[in-house]
C-alpha cells in the first residue's frame, strides 16, 4: 500500500491541484452569474411595483401599504419588500423582516438623494441578503417614497457548497481510482516481475534451473538474468581452471599450508558448495563494558581455531548460534554477516536461540547429559526429558536453516560435535543427495557407558544419517563402532570401520586435529617487552615457570595438577621460593552448577595452598581467571619452562600442540595427561596419569631437572609431529574423505 501512495502520489497531487483551481474558478463564475440573476429580478419586482406603491405613498394609503408589502410573506425563498415615506421613513414592511428599520442603512439616504435605484449586500440577523431600492416619483419627477426589495441570498452560497461537495465526491472518487490504478500498474510493471526475478535468482543461486521461472528474454529483466548467466557461466569456467592449476600444484609434496588447502578444496570441491555447522560460533561481537562500543572476539573454542582456515580457503557458509550481546548489530536482513569481519573471506549466519532453548539444548542436553557422558570423569551426566525435547527442537532448528542454505546439487555439509548427533539425518531426511559429515571433538564412551543414555538410539540414527562419522582417535572410533554395534540394529564393518544401518553406509574415522603449525621465528621485540612485563608483574625472574592454559572444566584436571604442585613443593622443598606454577583458566558454561562449583573450589584450594607455602612475596600459584586471546596467550607459552596439561580425558587437546608450537628456542618440558588424543602423537612429552598424585609431582621434578639437550630433542621430534600434522593436514583429510564419497 506504502508503494502504491508513494507511487501515485504526484499524479493525485497534480490532478487535485487542476480540481480545486477549476472548482475555485467555476464556483466564482456560478455565483456572479446567480447574483446577477437576483440582482435583475429584485429591480424588475421593484420596478413593477412603483406604479402601485406611488398610488399608496400619494393617498398615503396605509392599509394598501401593508397590503403590497404581505404579498410578498408568502413567497417560497425569503424575500420581502419595504416601503419608505419621502423622509425615508418607513411604512410598511414584509413581516419576516420586521426588524429591518432597526438598522442604520446609508443608501437609503443616497437613493432619496440622487433619486436613483441604490442597492447592498449585506447582513440581516444571520442571513446574508441582497436589497435594492428605487425612488418612486410622481409626474412631476419629485419623490413620494421609495420601494425596497430584500432577498435571501443564502440559496446563492448554498449551491456553491452543493458545487464544493460534488466536486470534493469526485476528487475522492478520482484519487481511489487513480490508487487503483497505480497499485495495478505497479504490480504488473515492477512487483510481479521483481518477484519473478527474485524467485529467479534464488533458483538460480541454488543452481536449481528446472525450478526456474521462464522469464522472457526480451524484457528487460530478461536482459539482466541472461546478463548474471553470463558471469555466473564465467565464473564456473574460472573456477573449473582454478580447480585444475590447483590440482597440479597439489601434486608438489610438501608441508601442508593455507594456501595448499585452498588449492585441495578448489581441486576437490570445485563449484559445490560447503557449509559448517557448529554450536560456537568463530567471531562473536560483545559490547566493551569500558567504552560501550561493539567489538568483536575469537570464542575460546578448538573448533574455531580449526575450522576457522577451512573456511577461509574455501569461503562457505558457516551457521552457528549468534551468542555474542552485540551480534545482532551486524548481520543483513538473512543474518548473516561477511567474516573475518576486516577481511570477509566467508559468510556467517547466525541462528538466535531464545533463553529456553539456550538452556534446554546448550547448558542441560549437550553440556550436563552428553559432555560428561562422553569424558570418563565420573562426573554424573543429567538427562531430563524436557532438555532432550529443547535439544530436538533446536537441532531441527539448525537442520531447517541448513537446508535453506544448501544449493540444488554438490552440497557438503560439515556438522561440528556433540551439540548436534540429530543434524544428519535431519538433513538427509529432506535432501538425501547431501554429503554430510560429522565430526565428534570430544571422547566417545564405551558401550557400557554410552548405554546409560535414554535417548541412545535416538543419537545413534541421528549420527548415522551422516556420511562420514569422524574421532580425533581411532580408540574413539573403535568405541562408536562397539556401540553401535551393540545398541543398534546394523552391520558393522571392521575392514572398513563402517555402519550399514537400513542400507545407509556411514564411515567411521580418525582425525586427528591440530593447530597451523609450529612458529619458526624468534621472539619478536614485542613479544620480549610482553614477556618481561610478565616476568616483572609475577616475580618470576631466576624461578622455574611451569603454565596451565584451559578453559574452567572438570574435565581439565585443574584441581589435581594444584593437588601436584602441592606434593611437590612438599617433596622436594628446595623449590620453595624457585618454582612458580602460573594458571590461565578462562571462565567457561558458568550457568551449570557443577562449572560454578568447581571454579568456587579451585580459588580455595589454591588460596590454601598458597598460603601453606607464602614466604614473602614469593606465591607458588598464580591464578588469572579471564579470558585470554590467542595472542595474549603465546608470551605465557614461551616464558613458560614447563606446560602442564592435566586433562582427565580430552579428545585431543591442542593446549599441548600449541605449547611445543611456540617453544622455537626448542627448550621446555610438556607435561601431558594420557588420557588425551594428543597423547598418542606427542609421545616425546612427560606423560602423566593426573590421578596419581604422587607420580604427577615427581614428573614436575623430572621436568624441573630435564637437561637442556634432552629438552631439545623432545621439542624438536615433538615440534615436528605438530608441523607435519597441522590442521590444514586434517582438514585436507576430511575433505578428500568427504568428496570421495560425494554421490553422482
Ligand atoms: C570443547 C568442544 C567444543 C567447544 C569447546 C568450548 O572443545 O568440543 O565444541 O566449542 O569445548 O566450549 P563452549 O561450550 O564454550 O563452546
Amino acid at each position: 500500500m506504502k508503494k502504491t501512495i508513494v507511487f501515485a502520489l504526484p499524479l493525485i497531487i497534480i490532478v487535485s491541484l487542476v480540481i480545486i483551481i477549476f472548482g475555485v474558478i467555476q464556483v466564482r463564475y456560478e455565483e456572479d452569474k446567480l447574483m446577477d440573476d437576483l440582482k435583475r429580478k429584485a429591480e424588475t419586482v421593484a420596478e413593477s411595483l412603483e406604479l402601485s406603491a406611488g398610488y399608496v405613498l400619494a393617498n398615503n394609503d396605509q392599509a394598501g401599504a401593508q397590503r403590497l408589502v404581505k404579498r410578498f410573506q408568502n413567497k417560497k425563498n425569503i424575500q420581502g419588500c419595504a416601503l419608505y415615506d419621502r423622509e425615508g421613513k418607513l411604512i410598511a414592511i414584509t413581516e419576516r423582516f420586521r426588524d429591518w428599520k432597526d438598522e442604520e442603512r446609508e443608501y437609503y439616504r443616497d437613493a432619496l438623494k440622487n433619486k436613483e435605484a441604490s442597492d447592498l449586500l449585506g447582513k440581516f440577523k444571520k442571513i446574508y441578503v441582497y436589497s435594492h431600492i428605487i425612488p418612486v416619483l410622481d409626474d412631476q419627477g419629485k419623490i413620494l417614497g421609495m420601494v425596497e426589495m430584500i432577498y435571501d441570498t443564502s440559496y446563492v452560497f448554498a449551491r456553491s457548497m452543493d458545487f464544493w461537495r460534488n466536486m470534493i465526491i469526485t476528487l475522492v472518487l478520482l484519487v481511489i481510482s487513480l490508487l487503483l490504478i497505480a497499485a495495478l500498474v505497479l504490480r504488473q510493471m515492477f512487483l510481479v516481475p521483481m518477484r519473478q526475478l527474485t524467485v529467479w535468482f534464488k533458483h538460480f543461486q541454488k543452481g536449481e534451473t528446472s525450478k526456474m521461472h521462464e522469464i522472457s528474454q526480451k524484457s528487460e529483466l530478461g536482459e539482466l538474468a541472461s546478463e548474471v548467466e553470463q558471469v555466473a557461466l564465467s565464473l564456473r569456467v574460472a573456477k573449473k581452471s582454478m580447480a585444475e592449476a590447483a590440482t597440479i600444484r597439489l601434486k608438489k609434496d610438501e608441508i601442508w599450508t593455507e594456501s595448499k588447502l585452498k588449492d585441495l578444496v578448489n581441486a576437490k570441491l570445485g563449484d559445490s558448495s560447503m557449509v559448517i555447522v557448529s554450536n560456537r560460533e568463530p567471531f562473536m561481537h560483545v559490547l566493551d563494558e569500558r567504552t560501550g562500543a561493539a567489538k568483536y572476539v575469537r570464542p575460546a573454542s578448538g573448533v574455531v581455531t580449526a575450522l576457522n582456515p577451512i573456511m577461509r580457503a574455501c569461503g562457505g557458509t558457516w551457521i552457528a548460534q549468534g551468542s555474542g550481546n552485540a551480534d545482532r548489530q551486524f548481520v543483513n536482513s538473512k543474518d548473516k554477516l561477511g567474516v573475518p569481519p576486516e577481511d570477509n573471506r566467508y559468510i556467517l549466519k547466525r541462528i538466535w536461540l531464545t533463553p529456553e532453548e539456550e538452556g534446554g539444548f546448550y547448558y542441560g542436553f549437550a553440556n550436563e547429559g552428553l559432555w560428561p557422558l562422553s569424558h570418563i570423569t565420573f562426573t554424573r551426566p543429567i538427562f531430563r526429558e524436557a532438555d532432550w525435547q529443547m535439544y530436538k527442537q533446536v537441532n531441527q532448528k539448525f537442520a531447517d536453516s541448513v537446508i535453506e542454505e544448501l544449493p540444488a546439487k554438490n552440497a557438503f555439509v560439515f556438522i561440528q560435535d556433540y551439540h548436534f548427533t540429530l543434524l544428519g539425518k535431519m538433513i538427509k531426511d529432506k535432501r538425501p543427495d547431501v554429503t554430510i559429515a560429522l565430526f565428534w571433538h570430544i571422547p566417545w564412551p564405551n558401550p557400557e557407558v554410552f548405554s546409560v543414555c535414554p535417548y541412545q538410539k535416538e543419537i545413534l540414527d541421528g549420527m548415522l544419517g551422516c556420511d562420514l562419522v569422524g574421532f580425533h582417535v581411532q580408540y574413539h572410533c573403535n568405541n562408536f563402532l562397539e556401540t553401535a554395534n551393540r545398541l543398534l540394529e546394523c552391520r558393522v564393518d571392521n575392514e572398513k570401520n563402517s555402519v550399514v544401518r537400513s542400507g545407509k553406509e556411514t564411515l567411521v574415522r580418525p582425525f586427528p586435529i591440530s593447530i597451523e603449525g609450529v612458529s619458526r621465528y624468534s621472539v619478536t621485540a614485542n613479544e620480549a617487552r610482553e614477556i618481561d612485563r610478565i616476568r616483572e608483574k609475577y616475580d618470576l625472574a631466576g624461578k622455574i615457570v611451569a603454565v596451565g592454559v584451559d578453559r574452567i572444566d572438570y574435565t581439565k584436571g585443574i584441581v589435581e595438577r594444584i593437588l601436584a604442585v602441592d606434593r611437590f613443593l612438599g617433596k622436594y622443598p628446595e623449590y620453595l621460593n624457585k618454582f612458580v606454577f602460573l594458571q590461565l583458566a578462562a571462565p567457561s558454561r558458568t550457568k551449570i552448577k557443577r562449572y560454578h562449583d568447581l571454579s568456587d573450589e579451585i580459588e580455595r584450594l589454591i588460596e590454601k595452598k598458597n598460603s601453606k607455602y607464602t614466604n614473602g612475596a614469593w606465591r607458588p600459584i598464580i591464578y588469572l581467571k579471564e579470558y585470554f586471546t590467542p595472542e595474549e596467550i603465546k608470551p605465557y607459552y614461551r616464558l613458560g619452562d614447563i606446560c602442564v596439561v592435566s586433562s582427565l580425558h580430552d579428545g585431543m587437546n591442542l593446549v599441548a600442540k600449541e605449547y611445543v608450537a611456540a617453544k622455537n628456542d626448542l627448550a621446555g618440558v610438556l607435561l601431558l595427561s594420557k588420557f588425551t588424543g594428543a597423547a598418542r602423537e606427542l609421545t616425546e612429552a612427560l606423560q602423566i596419569n593426573p590421578y596419581a598424585i604422587e607420580e604427577f609431582a615427581d614428573s614436575l621434578k623430572t621436568a624441573c631437572v630435564m637437561p637442556p639437550e634432552e629438552q631439545k630433542r623432545r621439542m624438536e621430534s615433538m615440534r615436528k609431529v605438530v608441523a607435519d600434522n597441522n590442521v590444514y593436514k586434517w582438514a585436507a583429510s576430511i575433505i578428500t574423505n568427504l568428496t570421495e564419497l560425494q554421490k553422482t
